[in-house]
């Protein structure tokens, strides 16, 4: 029919055509539509990276009060949505959890090649089965029982010794804290505590330091890879490359050596993270599976466990003893707490946790406040998902806001701002359990090292308020208490004069 006039052809289609773009146009609006809105200006490429700062803690605090629990950001041309709120979180974390436990790929694994392997950015069947593995053997190592503590009382020595030869002079003690600690998961990955004079221990404890604090001026690279192709190194990805194949080439190391040529062997029976999971794979090729633990897979665990054991345990610890700088009051009570329970003739021990509810309380308040982990890790939808009444596709970026709920005024009071360790008490005796204190975030992906932390830091903080009372350094005011945001939120920098009690007491 159309064949006999040209005319009539052309315009039937013309408008095929224009309708068939009509329909792609309204197809893309009602996508959009179903998006969570963006609270800030769209640019072409970048997206809204211009309007998220280095730090953006406030930012996306006003953007919720603005836009309410859910939000979209383009990170380039990246869309991730933004969850705030406790319900929210909760639902994508817990509830409908298993659409939301993919990582994104990161550029700090590209550019090792080991974006798809280890435990803490991998998905699907390769994060199952990692993550299973590793939970069993953090499990068999003990943590959240006393083994660890044990362990963990040697390096406490070591460090108060460390700290009291100072003489109450003025000194960075977040370094020998972060020592301690990464040589803490050290013995425990590795079955082997370093010598604190070792170079390669020195060298890595460093690199960990450097990766997390570089983290942020290389996020962009993660949506905008042409930025790797500018001179210079003004996103500091030179550095954060040496920083990555340091870990890499100390967790090879590890790996190859297994604890075998330590400096001191602490593992028991050849117990370490190393040997169990060799033990696991060795378990599958007997029963002729054909699993996903492979040598790349363990070198890349380990780097996770030593990149993410380490700095948020020491700063969390920094951070507790910057607030009892700030408020002496409270440093007095948990001072006076410990001498009545525990006194001064022995280390605390996890068994001392219950008798000394105002430190735990002060830890809680520590960690809420300070949310070292202000954004979790990212996740990525592994489908499409019905989020608050919005569509979001299969592999989008979600960004959990766990800041939004660690200083939610409904849920902490209206002075949720501020350094208060009585909300986590009941009438001074017992530590309130709050649910929404989410510090390791929530559900199959939290964060496996809870057991881990929790013994450290109350071990830690323990054992120095025992023996130190913190003073600013005379004649200089507080530190501040800003941060600084990498990969997690550590406080700035800051002196501290730890003043020996055991020699007033003597
Ligand atoms: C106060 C200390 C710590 C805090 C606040 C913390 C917080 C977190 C958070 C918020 C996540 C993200 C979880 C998610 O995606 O939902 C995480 C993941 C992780 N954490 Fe921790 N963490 C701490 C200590 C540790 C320690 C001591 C270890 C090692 C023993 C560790 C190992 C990991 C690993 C491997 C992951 C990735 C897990 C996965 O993707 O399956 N963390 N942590």
């Amino acid at each position: 029919m159309y064949g006999d006039s040209p005319v009539s052809f052309l315009g039937v289609l013309t408008g095929i055509l224009s309708l068939g773009l009509l329909l792609v146009v309204a197809r893309r609006n009602k996508n959009k539509r179903k998006l969570p809105p963006v609270p800030v200006m769209t640019w072409p490429l970048v997206g809204n990276l211009p309007s998220v700062p280095l730090n953006p803690r406030k930012n996306l605090k006003q953007w919720h009060k603005e836009h309410g629990d859910l939000f979209s950001l383009y990170f380039g041309r990246t869309l991730v949505v933004v969850v705030c709120g406790y319900n929210r979180l909760k639902e994508i974390l817990v509830e409908k959890g298993t659409a939301y436990l993919d990582r994104p790929v990161m550029y700090a694994n590209e550019v090792i090649g080991m974006g798809h392997t280890g435990l803490a950015f991998s998905s699907g069947p390769l994060w199952h089965e990692t993550r299973s593995a590793s939970v069993s053997i953090l499990r068999e190592l003990g943590l959240g029982r006393n083994v660890l503590s044990e362990k963990i009382h040697e390096d406490i020595e070591f460090l108060l010794q460390r700290l009291a030869e100072f003489q109450g002079e003025a000194t960075n003690m977040w370094h020998y804290v972060h020592l301690s600690t990464a040589n803490i998961i050290c013995s425990m990955v590795i079955g082997k505590r370093f010598n604190y004079e070792d170079d390669r221990f020195k060298d890595v404890v460093e690199r960990i330091g450097e990766l997390s604090a570089y983290a942020n001026d290389m996020a962009a690279l993660n949506y905008l890879s042409a930025l790797t192709y500018l001179p210079g190194d003004f996103l500091k990805t030179g550095r954060l490359r040496r920083a990555v194949e340091g870990l890499k080439d100390f967790a090879e190391f590890c790996c190859n050596n297994g604890g075998r040529d330590g400096v001191e062997d602490t593992s028991n029976e050849n117990k370490n993270f190393i040997s169990l999971f060799r033990r696991k794979q060795e378990e599958k090729r007997v029963n002729g599976i054909d699993g996903l633990l492979d040598d790349q897979n363990l070198c890349k665990t380990v780097m996770d466990l030593l990149g993410s054991g380490t700095e948020t345990t020491s700063a969390t610890i920094a951070w507790c003893v910057l607030y009892l700088l700030h408020h002496p009051r409270v440093q007095v009570k948990v001072h006076e707490e410990i001498d009545m329970e525990l006194g001064h003739d022995r280390l605390p021990c996890m068994g001392d946790k219950l008798r000394l509810p105002y430190l735990q309380a002060v830890i809680k308040e520590t960690q809420r406040l300070a949310s070292v982990s202000p954004f979790s890790m990212m996740r990525a939808t592994s489908e499409d998902v019905d989020l608050g009444g919005y569509l979001i596709p299969k592999g989008t970026t979600v960004l959990p806001n766990l800041d939004s709920v660690m200083h939610d005024p409904e849920i902490w009071g209206p002075d949720a701002d501020h350094f208060r360790p009585e909300r986590f008490l009941n009438n001074d005796t017992t530590v309130m359990n709050r649910e929404e204190f989410i510090p390791f975030s929530m559900g199959r992906r939290m964060c496996p090292g809870i057991g881990m932390a929790q013994i450290q830091v109350f071990l830690f903080l323990a054992s120095m308020l025992q023996r130190f009372k913190f003073v600013p350094p005379k004649g200089e005011e507080l530190p501040t208490l800003k941060e600084k945001l990498g990969f997690i939120a550590v406080p700035t920098p800051y002196k501290v004069c730890c003043v020996d009690r055991l020699t007033r007491h003597d």
